[in-house]
């Protein structure tokens, strides 16, 4: 099988490319670089600069390479910023799938991944959220996502096209430090540069319903997630005609006070976070329920936290030398 892996230079992207070749499938990463990084994509591996909104490209890079199955993870995924700019969002994520998916199926290539997100949930008031747990986004990003499985479910209906859709909950951590997040916009990262600047970490709210007051996550490496979509890819190729949507998780919560104690404990460093008050918009608690991800990919996460905090933090040390303690 070939992959187009659309944002396979963003830092999730460049992972699932890692993960496929290194499970013996080709990939060809179509990207247009707006925030994807080219040397992220290895040797050997094609990379077509285009954004999924050009459907000659597109069209292009499937016949070209001989394309038979796309995973998609070209989008925005900015939360607060979709807030602002909503049309943009729909665009990039919403028209940008529905050109890619006309490709797609004009090709007649058969089996499609989609990178949705837990931000569908919204605020879900349940201990595991399941797959069946109502979706109730909370910002335009989770609505485009939403709107996104719809879109990419009826096409499969409709088509006979081979689709699943993958939940993300709490990504983290990096394969190698090269392929590490370079954006400061989640927790990990966000607690790095306050203790790279010698500031206290902030705790946005300590007064949710969780154990100790903060927000409760369920944080899953990128190399799992990785191997997700090569299982998600394999599922696909073996049952044509699935559907599949799926969280991707650990089902396991931590809550942002324990994120920042490891993080103080696994860089070195000890500075007691300040409590600030609530982000707008964040749920007390979301944690998946990753049974059935276990059941349909026989899949399961391999990596803690520890790991994610120790691999993102090698990550950040390299572009943040002065970070580093001995
Ligand atoms: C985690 C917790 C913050 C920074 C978002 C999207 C989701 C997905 C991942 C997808 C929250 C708290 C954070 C800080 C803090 N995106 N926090 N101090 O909001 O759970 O999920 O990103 O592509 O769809 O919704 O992730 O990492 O921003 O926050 O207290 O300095 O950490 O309030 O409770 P979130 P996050």
């Amino acid at each position: 099988m070939t992959w187009l892996i659309t944002g396979g230079a963003g830092y999730i992207g460049a992972h699932v490319v890692r993960a496929m070749t290194e499970a013996g499938e080709k990939a060809v990463v179509y990207d247009d670089l707006s925030t994807g990084i080219a040397e992220r994509v290895p040797d050997g591996v094609p990379l077509v600069v285009g954004s999924v909104l050009d459907g000659e490209r597109v069209a292009r890079a499937l016949a070209d390479h001989s394309v038979t199955g796309v995973v998609h993870l070209a989008a925005k995924k900015q939360v607060g910023e979709s807030v602002d700019l909503p049309l943009h969002y729909y665009r990039e994520n919403v028209e940008g799938l529905r050109v890619l998916l006309e490709a797609v199926t004009a090709a007649g290539v058969p089996s499609f991944v989609f990178s949705s997100s837990a931000a569908v949930y919204g605020m879900p008031d349940v201990d595991l959220v399941t797959e069946e747990t109502p979706c109730l986004p909370m910002s335009p990003y989770g609505e485009t996502k939403l709107a996104g499985e719809w879109l990419v479910r009826a096409t499969g209906r409709a088509s006979g096209l081979s689709t699943a859709s993958l939940r993300y909950f709490n990504v983290a951590g990096a394969a190698s430090p090269e392929l590490a997040d370079t954006g400061v916009y989640n927790l990990v990262p966000m607690v790095f540069e306050k203790l790279t600047e010698g500031a206290a970490p902030r705790v946005f709210g300590d007064d949710y319903a969780t154990p100790d007051g903060t927000c409760v996550r369920d944080y899953i490496h990128v190399v799992d997630l990785a191997e997700a979509h090569v299982a998600a890819a394999r599922a696909l190729q073996a049952s044509p005609g699935s559907a599949l949507t799926l969280n991707i998780g650990r089902g396991e919560g931590v809550s942002v006070r324990e994120m920042i104690d490891r993080i103080n404990s696994l860089t070195g460093h000890d500075h007691p976070p300040t409590v600030t008050p609530r982000r707008p918009g964040d749920p007390a608690r979301v944690v998946a329920s990753a049974d059935r991800a276990a059941v349909e990919l026989d899949w399961k996460a391999k990596y803690d936290v520890e790991d994610m905090i120790t691999s993102a933090w090698a990550g950040w040390v390299r572009l943040h030398p002065g970070a580093a303690r001995d």
